[in-house]
């Protein structure tokens, strides 16, 4: 099959990021596409400007409609921003029955219910996951996996940048105004980073997100919109003294036969989930009356993490070219999967919590811990009880990262010692990302 062709509108942060995943995870998305995609021109102000990415092959204009209206590109990817030219681009892919993949909340939450009817009526696609949450596919989330519910509310933290700045104070007690430029240099922020920090990017998303839940046209006018501005360090430390956080929320929440769209920095104990989540990182709680409640965190923006929802909605258009079932049982276009070797879970790598009893006794520490040695285990933390009459001795320790095998006949041989009391036991400490 020929391949399908992308047209990039906009080579900034998330532009970029598009280019370099494709670069990277070219096989893995042509095998979930079925048909391999590439990208063949894309456009920026300034065309001459070096970019942070492999650009060899792709053609750059400085016409960003020049991208749209070309012979080679199947799908306009529009990562410019702002309502217009943007919007004037997307119509006219659309007119041109070319299939759009937006990360551009501003124009769909302020000009979408345009733009959905006429791409309805052209029998035309307009994907945008990357705009809600960054690289969270919350998009999909609601719409087919809580398809089945009521929704009943959506609560996120929803605005990276405005997150990062108040993790910043909080934690470190910096001005607003420096993380804020910290933000900017990071590439989280807007164009007009006044949308961050006033709610307006915050109450984009949440004007989306509602929608999807409550089935309702897109309602920007009607959301209220308070920003962060006012928070001082003082308040994030007070608030801290009495047991809470200050989060930037999106709240869209069913009362009766209406419902509630407010965006606005909130104090949430600390032992709430949402006060947990920190930095650029985004999380949404949503409460469906037959699953409850299900949360969503990661990345709420940078170049990759946006790409990575960017890829996924062309993937989405790319299974939609060749019929049968859309998405494919198993992700990957039958022709696509691939046996993998499983590894032997001996030979898997984990760091291990030990839990020892033994007799209390002069120089058992130095047994057990010469066995450790004798196969390469360092250990990184120990506790040990203090025994009570004639009880026995009870230690407890974390080891280094070390292969399964090993830990396995370490263990064997303590057990084995003439002072331990019982087997070893023993769990896997497990770090999410390594
Ligand atoms: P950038 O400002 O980094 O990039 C914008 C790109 O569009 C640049 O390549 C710029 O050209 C080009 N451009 C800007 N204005 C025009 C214009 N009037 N006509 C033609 N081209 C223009 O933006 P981002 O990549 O950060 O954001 C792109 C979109 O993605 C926005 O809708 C944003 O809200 C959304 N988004 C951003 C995220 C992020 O983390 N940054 C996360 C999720 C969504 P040049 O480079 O030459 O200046
Ligand atoms: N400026 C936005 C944010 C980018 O900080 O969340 C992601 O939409």
């Amino acid at each position: 099959m020929v391949p399908l062709r992308i047209g990039l509108l906009g080579l900034g942060t998330v532009g970029q990021g598009v280019v370099r995943v494709a670069r990277r995870n070219a096989e893995e998305i042509a095998r979930r596409a079925g048909r391999e995609v590439v990208i063949t021109a894309a456009s920026a102000r300034d065309p001459a400007r070096p970019r942070d990415c492999d650009l060899d092959g792709i053609r750059i204009e400085a016409d960003p409609m020049a991208v749209v209206q070309a012979g080679d590109v199947d799908v306009v990817v529009e990562l410019i921003g702002g309502v217009e030219p943007a919007g004037a681009l997307l119509r006219a892919a659309v007119d041109a029955g070319k299939p759009v993949v937006t990360a551009n909340k501003a124009l769909i939450a302020e000009g979408g219910n345009a733009i959905f009817e006429a791409a309805a009526a052209a029998g035309v696609p307009v994907a945008f996951e990357a705009a809600v949450a960054g690289g969270i596919p919350i998009i999909k989330a609601l719409r087919e996996g809580l398809a089945g519910n009521r929704i009943d509310a959506v609560v996120g933290i929803i605005n990276g940048t405005g997150n990062y700045i108040l993790t910043r104070m909080q934690d470190e007690g910096i001005a607003f105004d420096d993380v804020l430029a910290e933000a900017q240099r990071l590439g989280y922020a807007e164009a007009d980073p006044s949308f961050d920090v006033d709610g307006v990017d915050a109450a984009h998303k949440l004007t989306i997100l509602a929608a999807i839940a409550f089935g309702m046209p897109l309602a920007f006018d009607a959301v209220t919109c308070e920003g962060i501005r006012g928070i001082t360090n003082h308040d994030i430390e007070l608030a801290r003294q009495l047991g809470y956080r200050i989060k930037h929320l999106g709240i869209a929440k069913r009362r009766g036969d209406a419902v509630e769209l407010r965006v606005q920095p909130t104090l949430l104990p600390e032992t709430e989930l949402l006060a947990k989540v920190d930095g650029v990182l985004n999380a949404v709680v949503i409460s469906g009356d037959a699953v409850g409640d299900t949360g969503y965190f990661g990345p709420g923006a940078g170049g990759d993490a946006t790409a990575s929802a960017v890829w996924s909605d062309i993937i989405d258009i790319a299974r939609d070219t060749q019929g049968g079932a859309r998405v494919p049982a198993l992700s990957a276009h039958p022709e696509g999967i691939r046996a993998l070797p499983v590894r032997p879970i001996a030979e898997t790598r984990s760091s291990h919590y030990l839990r020892l009893q033994v007799a209390d006794e002069a120089g058992v520490l130095r047994a057990i811990t010469s066995i450790l040695a004798d196969h390469d285990i360092s250990v990184e933390a120990i506790y040990q009880r203090e025994p009570r009459g004639d009880q026995d001795a009870v230690i407890a320790m974390i080891t280094s990262v070390v292969r399964e095998s090993q830990i396995i006949e370490a263990t064997d041989a303590i057990a084995a010692l003439p002072i331990a009391r019982g087997p070893v036991n023993r769990l896997r400490v497990e770090h999410p990302g390594d």
